[in-house]
């Protein structure tokens, strides 16, 4: 591995690290050295994931959390003072989503997803670069959507506000922080198999050629795709990008919506 890349020493928290990115980060966190507290409401796929970095040789203390409670977000970095007494890496992976044609959207749903992407998200944010600033190094990782920049339609309307914040927040954080050595970036993925995806799909047999007709590259992600982009935003490798929402979609934000793709391979 290139010493830019290694991350022995340092601890990551990730959150949704049962399943899907949230997973794929965290296993690639812990290749490259580093020790880890991961959260999940899904208690058994969390014990699975820390089984899978222990097999690694790498500290892990898995923690069932619902991440859109401020008082277990809270709680949670009180425990990883205890056990680690440091934070190098945040990844924000999990959050809510609830569709909804904006005509139809109950209020308290919007509330919710609000809360749990902005409020929720920035708690955890709050929590991590105190910690951070405190010694003048850390990573802050958010995943937001292309959704965050673009609207998706499709009744995504509180998911897509949510996360046009999320970008918003991560601009406004890398502008508070980065002098003081607190990186802040995000990740917009576009789609990216996951089990409710994979439903979605099987109902509607045209949804994944629609989706791709989107997607130059001619694939939906896959969620080891955000394996290597968060390594360099993670690691020293990284050292001078901050408040960069960059997007790990296949080619989906740089094609036009009315525009056609090439010939494919796949
Ligand atoms: N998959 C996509 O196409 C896609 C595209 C853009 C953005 N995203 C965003 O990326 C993130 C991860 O997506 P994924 O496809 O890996 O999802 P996934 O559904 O495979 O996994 C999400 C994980 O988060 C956990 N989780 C959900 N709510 C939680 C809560 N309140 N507290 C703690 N854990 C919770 C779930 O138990 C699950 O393990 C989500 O924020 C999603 O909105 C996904």
């Amino acid at each position: 591995m290139h010493p830019l890349f290694d991350l022995s020493g340092r601890v990551a928290l990730v959150s949704g690290a049962a399943q899907g990115m949230g997973k794929a980060m965290s296993i690639a966190f812990a290749e490259a050295g580093a020790d880890l507290m991961i959260c999940d409401l899904n208690e058994g796929g969390l014990q699975a994931t820390a089984a899978h970095i222990q097999s690694l040789g790498r500290r892990v203390i898995p923690v069932t959390c619902d991440i859109t409670h401020i008082e277990q977000i809270r709680a949670m970095f009180a425990r990883l003072d205890q056990e680690f007494g440091r934070i190098d890496i945040l990844g924000n992976v999990a959050g809510p989503s609830k569709l909804a044609m904006p005509e139809d959207l109950d209020l308290k749903d919007m509330e919710y997803v609000i809360h749990g992407l902005l409020i929720a998200r920035f708690c955890a944010c709050q929590e991590a670069g105190r910690r951070m600033l405190a010694v003048g190094k850390g990573s802050i990782i958010n995943i937001c959507s292309v959704g965050g920049v673009t609207a998706l339609g499709r009744g995504n309307f509180a998911y897509s506000v949510g996360m046009g914040g999320v970008a918003q927040m991560t601009r406004e954080l890398s502008t508070e922080w980065s002098g003081r050595g607190v990186r802040v970036n995000a990740i917009l993925p576009a789609q990216v198999m996951n089990p409710g995806l994979e439903e979605r799909i099987q109902a509607d047999p045209n949804l994944e050629s629609m989706f791709l007709r989107g997607i130059p590259i001619g694939r939906l992600g896959r969620p080891d795709d955000i394996k290597g982009l968060a390594l360099l935003l993670a690691s020293d490798a990284s050292e001078w990008i901050t408040g960069a929402i960059i997007p790990m979609d296949g080619g989906n934000l740089a094609q036009n919506a009315g525009g056609t793709s090439g010939p494919r391979k796949v």
